[in-house]
Order: C-alpha cells, then sequence, then structure tokens
C-alpha cells in the first residue's frame, strides 16, 4: 500500500467521524491517485454495482456486451426468458465472444468458432472431439449472480454480496408511488468523461451547483434554494429537487403521486454507481464505470410512463439531459484538472440540503 493510500485512509477515517455541521471534502489525491484507485476496485468488486436495464433485454435473445473493472460481460435473455449475466470471455483461449447489443440466436467466437447459447451453454466447438482435456459440458460461460431492482440490472463480481434488495427498502418507500415498473425504458447512450468516477457521482448527488451550474437549463426548473435532503440508508443517498412552483405541472402524473410528490423529483445514488433522477414524468439515470483515475464511463438512460421512444416528449427530455449534462461534463472535466494540485487539499461542504449527499457518500466510502 503506497504512502498516499495510507494517508487518504487515515485522512477518510477522520473525516468520517466529524459532526454532520463540519462536514468536509477529500484532498485532490483522493481522486487522482492510482494506487487509491487500485484499492477502491477490489472494495467495488465486493459491492452490488448497476451495469444496465432491463429494457436493454426485454425478448428472448436480446442481448448487450458491456465491461466491468476489467471483466468482459454478456447480459442476454434466454430462450426461456430468463435474463443471464454471463462472463463475455471465451472457454477456449479467452478471446471476447459477443460484440455490441442486438438480438441473437447463438453467439459465435470469431477466434475459433466456438458457439454458444444465449444461456451460456457450449453449443458447437469445431474439430475438438479429438482432445482428451475437452468435456463440453464443462465449457458453459460462466454467469455472475444479478439483481434486478425497479428495472435496473445489479452484478456481483465477487459472487459473496448480501441480497440488495432488502438493503434499499427505505428508498423504495421514497419512489414506490413514481412506478418505475410503469416506466419503460426510451433511451440509452454511452459516453465517456474525463473525471473520476466519484466526481460524477458527487456532482449528481448535490442540488448546491444547479443554480451555478445550469442557470438556464435546471435551475428555472429545480433551483439550489429548494433542495432537500432525505434520510440516507447504508445503500443509498438522496435529496428531493423541488420545483420552482412558477415552472409548469411536470405531469402526465401517475395516479397515485399525491400532491407533493407532484412537486419535486427524487434523486438518489443508490452505491456505488447508479445515480437517479426521477422526475414525475421521466426517470433520469447514469451507470457509473471506473476507467482509471481521470476517466468514467457511463451508460445513461431514460424512462418513462409513455413507451414511445420517437414521442415529442420523450425528445424534448433528452435534449434537456443533453444540454445540462455538457453542463456537468464540462465543470466536471475542469475540476479535474484542477485537482491535479499538490495543493488543495478539501474544502468545507454546504448544509446537507445542498450537499449532505457528498457527506454521506464520503461516509460510505469510510464504511468501506
Ligand atoms: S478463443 Fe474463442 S474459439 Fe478460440
Ligand atoms: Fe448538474
Amino acid at each position: 500500500m503506497s504512502e498516499t493510500t495510507v494517508a487518504l485512509r487515515a485522512r477518510l477515517y477522520k473525516l468520517s467521524a466529524l459532526p454532520d455541521d463540519l462536514a468536509h471534502s477529500m484532498p485532490a489525491s483522493f481522486y487522482t491517485d492510482a494506487d487509491w484507485l487500485t484499492g477502491e476496485e477490489d472494495m467495488l468488486r465486493r459491492q452490488w454495482m448497476c451495469i444496465g436495464h432491463v429494457g436493454e433485454v426485454k425478448a428472448p435473445g436480446d442481448f448487450f456486451t458491456t465491461e466491468l473493472l476489467g471483466e468482459q460481460l454478456l447480459v442476454t435473455r434466454d430462450r426461456d426468458g430468463d435474463l443471464r449475466v454471463l462472463s463475455n470471455v471465451c472457454r477456449h483461449r479467452g478471446n471476447k465472444v459477443a460484440e455490441g447489443s442486438g438480438n441473437a440466436r447463438k453467439f459465435i467466437c470469431s477466434y475459433h468458432a466456438w458457439a454458444y447459447g444465449a444461456d451460456g451453454a457450449l453449443l458447437l466447438a469445431p474439430l475438438m472431439k479429438g482432445s482428451a482435456a475437452f468435456d463440453q459440458s464443462k465449457c458453459s460461460l460462466p454467469e455472475f449472480p444479478h439483481e434486478v431492482w425497479n428495472g435496473w440490472l445489479f452484478i456481483n463480481l465477487s459472487n459473496n454480496a448480501a441480497p440488495l434488495a432488502s438493503q434499499l427498502e427505505t428508498l423504495q418507500g421514497v419512489i414506490q408511488n413514481y412506478h418505475t415498473d410503469d416506466r419503460h425504458l426510451v433511451f440509452m447512450e454511452e459516453d465517456t468523461w474525463a473525471c473520476n468516477w466519484k466526481c460524477l457521482f458527487e456532482n449528481f448527488m448535490e442540488g448546491y451547483h444547479l443554480t451555478a451550474t445550469h442557470l438556464d437549463t435546471l435551475h428555472p426548473i429545480t433551483p439550489t434554494r429548494l433542495c432537500r435532503k432525505m434520510a440516507g440508508s447504508d445503500a443509498h443517498t438522496g435529496y428531493h429537487a423541488f420545483y420552482d412552483p412558477a415552472y409548469p405541472p411536470r405531469g402526465p402524473f401517475h395516479e397515485d403521486l399525491s400532491e407533493e410528490e407532484k412537486t419535486n423529483s427524487p434523486m438518489y445514488g443508490v452505491y456505488p454507481n447508479l445515480v437517479v433522477g426521477m422526475a414525475t414524468n421521466f426517470t433520469l439515470f447514469m451507470i457509473l464505470r471506473p476507467d482509471g483515475t481521470d476517466k468514467v464511463k457511463i451508460r445513461w438512460g431514460v424512462t418513462g410512463l409513455e413507451d414511445a421512444p420517437d414521442s415529442e416528449n420523450v425528445h424534448d427530455y433528452v435534449d434537456l439531459c443533453r444540454s445540462f449534462n455538457a453542463e456537468d461534463k464540462e465543470k466536471l472535466e475542469t475540476l479535474q484538472v484542477a485537482l491535479k494540485s499538490r495543493h488543495y487539499d478539501g474544502g468545507p461542504l454546504a448544509p446537507a440540503d445542498f450537499e449532505g449527499c457528498v457527506w454521506d457518500f464520503l461516509k460510505w466510502m469510510a464504511t468501506r
């Protein structure tokens, strides 16, 4: 363990013991040090991590590929309709089996043409009968444990995490009337931002920057001054972004939403890598994957009550998301450059309604 890692660890513990009104952020090396990131990645492998949305694999044969902390993954809906998260690494000599996304009856490794079914079973391996080492039944693609929570697909790379849903009951209570089960995936895209993954988690989870950074996009809808922290848990943090009363109602509303619920978006982060803004009409989510200290790969999407990706409402909402995402990206990329400083030693955090989620996140990191 490097000197920096030892120092950061001590710093994080000390910080997390502070009372809430002394909440403080971490020094620059927390976001830039390679050895620290290696330790984080080991920690992340032990967590449930979000990798996608069930709307990406609706019908038998649907699949997508992704990567998490160096593991190549193949997510499929098999012939029986079961969701599978398979290792996308061929059991022959280890090449990638599938690429991209789509619908397929089988997956053929392009190197020597071993073919696998959507359930991961090896179907065919040319000319292998002559090998005494070959046992077709033992060459299925390995499967990772997964859990679906409110449509998001989580996996655990270390195979030993306690069930996820029961850890999120508090949050479930907050969001249940918004009915994620009735919201369908209407948009999905991938992107890479040149910043540390934690900076993006923190940015999404604080309303302090809404007015300053998003003056023309989000400030007219959810200004900073109306943000209110929600109670966190060991598995999530969040706040309510209340709508400016001058902004038109954001319907269509689910009939179960209370009058109060119609006036705000619960913004929440499921540790460590899913952040969600749940507006009354649409849900925006971002799935974060660290890619080095200064890059984060993002899978972001929108779900909505209307199941019509081409509708004008969906276009307008995605355009709004693109606009404020661009504003965040710009800020986070200059932040990452500035964090190369050896002198930045952390700063005081704003009160809980505005930056309490950053504080929650740092304390969560300390416990891990
Ligand atoms: S590595 Fe896949 S068939 Fe050889
Ligand atoms: Fe933002």
